[in-house]
């Protein structure tokens, strides 16, 4: 899965931290930026107002107590003894160890923020910490910070702000030098870094040395952030643990962007997956409508989130042409959380399966509605309404065997290839389970296996083994939406088109979606996948049948 130099760094990095304190917290952190409503002028009187209000709404009890000032907060000099400096103008009582106090004072955490690079995000000349990861660390702790977000802005040189590509932005290196730095200062502060996802590998060498770590650009206030962020966190399945939490970016839930009913459906969907919860509203109830504060405060969901078993929650089955998911998770207590998503900006009936997630029958609860609806097994029908994201807490769940036996695996490296197809072979490890893999680049290319054996006629559950690492990065702000499609036909019927997300660390690891595909008949069948229109599918390792 790694490459051979990402492997080096990685044990250098875990010798380094055999020495090192860690400071991880038990549960996704929750809190308030500044970022995502005052952009990078901050200023005290909105701190303290924010703070105040996370208080007086009763968010600080529910545990929104982590609060960030974020970027635009230093002066553009260090001092005489080259630490970072609070403006005065924007705080006049000095911030640092003074705000710090305050916030203390509250009952809240005081989160801390800078950057990897040579200045700040968003400035041109407030100084970032690279080169002075130590002392930055100690005046953090100085200060009595309890967390630092760590950008990734002037990485390589002073006069570039983003670079999402060269070797030396893509590196763990200065985002491990800081965590050095903190684990070497007598106060615990946790690692938030926000390298938006670039690179390679980030599974591997993010979870051990952060608390979080940003898996995506930027979040900004628009609904199609959603498919796009959540298209990216699916494979950080494997590496989420307590204390290693896939940051999905700060919340845009109460920013006026979305319909409540998406508000719901965001912050579902963050939560299941457990990213940190971070408020980016003003506190202020003359800001941010009182509905909002009610999604955010909701007891149930947040108790999904802060689950002690921190399990992230995979996506289980996507009906793309339909425009729905099922998704699923572990819980604490032998329960499991299922959240049923409509991508779809209309009401919609869906058809949910129990044995999909392993489940005979179990006690149900709507967590939204804050209903038990008693014992259910089966298919079971939901009507969703437009992107309505549903979510039922399992328990008391009786388990079902698996009906679902293999009836054979294809490689695609076996399969007839036509029009821009590559057959690739992979390192040992590397695009599981076949270890080679097709590209199908563009238009008219397409892989055909002649002969798919089924035993009966009609639909199969097929696993398809795929690799996607075509990141969202400058389209983030368009329609990137981290996804690529991929059609499949059997015997000759009408492509059904289905989008395949983010599949792991870099172009060889290899995740597995599950389809259900019509059209199978008992015997021979044919079935062939290909590029959806000009674009390009993801590559395609092989896929196993189920019957
Ligand atoms: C402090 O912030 C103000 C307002 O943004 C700005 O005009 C001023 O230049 C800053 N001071 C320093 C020393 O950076
Ligand atoms: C969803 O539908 C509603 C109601 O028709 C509409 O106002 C809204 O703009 C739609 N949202 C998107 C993202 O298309
Ligand atoms: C269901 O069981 C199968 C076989 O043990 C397992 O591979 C799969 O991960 C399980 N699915 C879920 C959603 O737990
Ligand atoms: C691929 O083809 C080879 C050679 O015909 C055969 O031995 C192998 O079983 C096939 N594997 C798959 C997974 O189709
Ligand atoms: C085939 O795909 C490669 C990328 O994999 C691309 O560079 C090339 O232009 C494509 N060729 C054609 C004829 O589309
Ligand atoms: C795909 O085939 C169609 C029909 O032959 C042709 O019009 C189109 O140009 C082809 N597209 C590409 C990208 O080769
Ligand atoms: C996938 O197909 C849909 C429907 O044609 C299209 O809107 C979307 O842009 C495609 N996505 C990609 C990444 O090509």
């Amino acid at each position: 899965m790694a490459s051979s130099s990402s492997v080096t760094a990685l044990l250098a990095l875990l010798a380094a931290l055999a020495e090192a304190t860690l400071y991880k917290t038990t549960a996704p952190p929750m809190g308030w930026n500044s970022y995502n409503f005052y952009g990078c002028n901050p200023a005290e009187d909105i701190i303290k107002e924010n703070a105040q209000g996370l208080v007086d709404l009763g968010l600080a009890d529910l545990g929104y107590v982590y609060l960030t000032t974020d970027c635009g907060w230093m002066t553009s000099d260090r001092d005489s003894e080259g630490r970072l400096q609070w403006n005065t103008t924007l705080f006049p009582s000095g911030g640092g160890k003074a705000l710090g106090d305050y916030l203390h004072g509250l009952g809240l955490k005081f989160g801390l923020y800078s950057g990897a690079g040579y200045y700040q995000c968003g400035s041109t000349d407030l100084p970032a910490s690279l080169g002075y990861e130590e002392i930055d660390a100690e005046t953090f702790a100085d200060w009595g910070g309890d967390s630092l977000k760590y950008d990734n802005c002037y990485a390589v040189t002073p006069d570039t702000m983003v670079d999402y590509v060269s070797a030396e932005a893509t590196s763990p290196d200065r985002h491990q030098k800081m965590a050095t730095s903190l684990d070497s200062v007598d106060r615990d502060v946790a690692y938030f870094i926000c390298q938006w996802g670039i690179g390679e590998d980030l599974e591997e060498w993010a979870p051990p040395i952060a608390d979080t770590f940003r898996i995506s650009n930027d979040i900004y206030t628009s609904w199609r952030n959603m498919w796009r962020i959540t298209n990216q966190v699916v494979p950080f399945y494997r590496s989420t643990t307590v204390g290693a939490y896939p940051d999905m970016d700060m919340l845009i839930v109460g920013l006026g962007a979305l319909s409540l009913q998406e508000e719901k459906f965001h912050f579902s969907m963050w939560a299941i997956n457990k990213s940190p919860l971070g408020i980016g509203a003003p506190a202020n109830e003359e800001l941010t409508p009182t509905e909002s504060f009610d999604i955010l405060r909701n007891t149930e969901i947040i108790a999904i989130n802060q689950d002690s078993l921190g399990k992230q929650a995979r996506l289980i089955r996507r009906y793309t042409e339909e425009e729905w998911d099922i998704w699923a998770g572990e819980l604490s207590g032998s329960r499991m959380v299922l959240g049923i998503a409509n991508w779809k900006n209309n009401t919609q009936t869906v058809a949910v399966d129990l044995a999909a997630v392993n489940v005979s029958e179990a006690s149900a609860r709507d967590a939204w509605e804050a209903a038990d609806l008693g014992v259910i097994s089966g298919v079971q029908t939901y009507e969703l309404a437009g992107h309505e994201m549903r979510i039922l807490v399992l328990s008391d769940i009786v388990t079902a065997s698996s009906s679902q036996v293999s009836a054979g695996y294809y490689s695609a490296a076996n399969a007839t290839l036509a029009g821009n197809t590559t057959d690739t072979a992979c390192g040992s490890g590397e695009c599981i389970p076949a270890g080679s893999k097709v590209s199908i680049t563009g238009g008219n290319s397409s892989v055909t296996f002649a002969s798919v054996t089924a035993s009966t006629d009609g639909s199969k559950l097929i696993g398809v083994d795929y690799v996607n690492y075509e990141l969202a990065l400058d389209t983030s702000w368009g329609w990137g939406s981290n996804t690529l499609n991929m059609t499949v036909a059997v015997n000759r019927g009408a492509p059904k088109r289905w989008a395949f997300p983010i599949s792991g660390g870099d172009w060889y690891e290899s995740d597995r979606m599950f389809l259900e595909v019509g059209g199978f008949v008992a015997g021979v069948n044919q079935v062939v996948f290909a590029a959806s229109g000009d674009a390009s599918a993801p590559d395609l390792v092989g896929f196993e049948v189920f019957e």
